[in-house]
């Protein structure tokens, strides 16, 4: 499909709220952020060493008016300048989703406006279309965040073939549960991130899964339990262990693996484009081996910045704009589909 923009801009209220962030956008052509409004949860679930689902939900009912309010009055519009209303309506956690699902409803049939279902994960890549204004399909993606691992190739707008994915924990969720066991906390792939610039990365030689008979398939519980390992036997011994040498080691082989499967792929798909999104794309040691190898290998990479990483609203509101151009709409029948596949309507 061709990016086709009609006489007058099209402009698009996006609504996520999936997980931990409450989150609001205008989006005008799919390419250019008005307003990008987000509350994150982050403190409160800090103290639980994880999102707490009820707690998430409540939070999102607190704050999704104000959130939408702010998000118009910063992008300078009101709901009548509104062509659509996008929302994320899966994957993530069930009350959650229903809260801006139920908002998006609520706008859409007041204010008579079209409603656009968006899956989470196709709104991560399409973060890249705000930060990459020529950027294109055909491309291969590499999709990392909390609870997602996913190598696809995006063949047009909203056209996905996923040619990989993680057979136990995502990316984001070994960064997560290695952190805690270092004692770094909750958000974990900031931290190591951070406590990695310190580190010795060939300090530690941790596993790097490959999975028998499927080359771009992940699995990260190994290397998790390596590390958990190390730490135990370590304790054992009564030795000190070092943060910074673990998060760089453990950063290391994530890295490996998901650069080396990108690689893999982009040559077997013979694309020319690699795009990174999700909240682990944000990582420096990530980026830094992608772009490295992208360059051994004549490739372009493109990834968003930090903030349209994480879970944001106006990645919705791209991805949104795209499936409205072709035409989809959803009832008021939409509900939240806590395990929705990509590629599904
Ligand atoms: O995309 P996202 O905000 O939410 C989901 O859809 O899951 O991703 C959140 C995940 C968390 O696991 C977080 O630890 C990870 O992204 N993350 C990072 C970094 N920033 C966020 N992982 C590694 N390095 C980072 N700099
Ligand atoms: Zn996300």
């Amino acid at each position: 499909m061709s990016e086709v923009h009609s006489e007058k801009d099209v402009l698009i209220l996006a609504i996520e709220s999936s997980c931990d962030e409450t989150a609001a956008a205008v989006v005008k052509n799919g390419r250019d952020m008005l307003s990008n409004v987000i509350s994150s949860q982050i403190k409160l679930h800090t103290l639980y060493g994880g999102v707490v689902p009820e707690i998430a939900s409540r939070k999102h009912i607190e704050k999704i008016n104000q959130v939408i309010e702010e998000a118009l009055y910063e992008a300078g519009v009101t709901l009548d300048d509104i062509d659509a209303i996008g929302v994320t309506y899966g994957p993530g956690l069930v009350g959650a989703l229903l809260v801006g699902v139920s908002a998006a409803k609520a706008i859409a049939f007041a204010k008579n406006k079209p409603l656009v279902g968006v899956h989470h994960i196709e709104g991560h890549v399409s973060a890249n279309f705000i930060e990459h204004k020529d950027l294109k399909p055909p491309f291969l993606c590499l999709i990392v965040s909390g609870g997602h691992t996913h190598l696809v190739m995006m063949k047009d707008y909203g056209e996905f073939e996923i040619i990989g994915r993680t057979r136990d924990d995502a990316a984001g969720e070994a960064f997560d549960k290695v952190a805690r066991a270092i004692g770094l906390g909750y958000p974990g792939g900031p931290k190591i991130d951070k406590a990695a610039r310190e580190g010795n990365p060939h300090a530690m030689e941790f596993p790097r899964a490959h999975v028998a008979d499927s080359p771009y398939d992940f699995s990260f519980s190994g290397l998790k339990s390596a590390v958990l390992n190390y730490i135990n036997h370590a304790n054992m011994l009564g030795e000190e262990i070092s943060v910074p040498d673990i998060a760089a080691s453990f950063q290391n082989a994530v890295v490996d693996v998901l650069v080396e499967h990108s690689m893999l792929a982009a040559k077997e798909y013979g694309v020319d484009k690699i795009v990174m999104a999700g909240g682990v794309a944000s990582n420096s040691a990530l980026r830094a081996g992608m772009q490295k190898a992208c360059e051994e290998n004549n490739l372009e990479f493109y990834f968003p910045s930090p903030i349209l990483c994480t879970d944001n609203a106006a990645m919705i509101g791209a991805a949104a704009y795209f499936e409205y151009i072709k035409g989809t709409r959803h009832g008021f029948d939409l509900n939240a589909v806590p395990n929705l596949k990509l590629g599904e309507r």
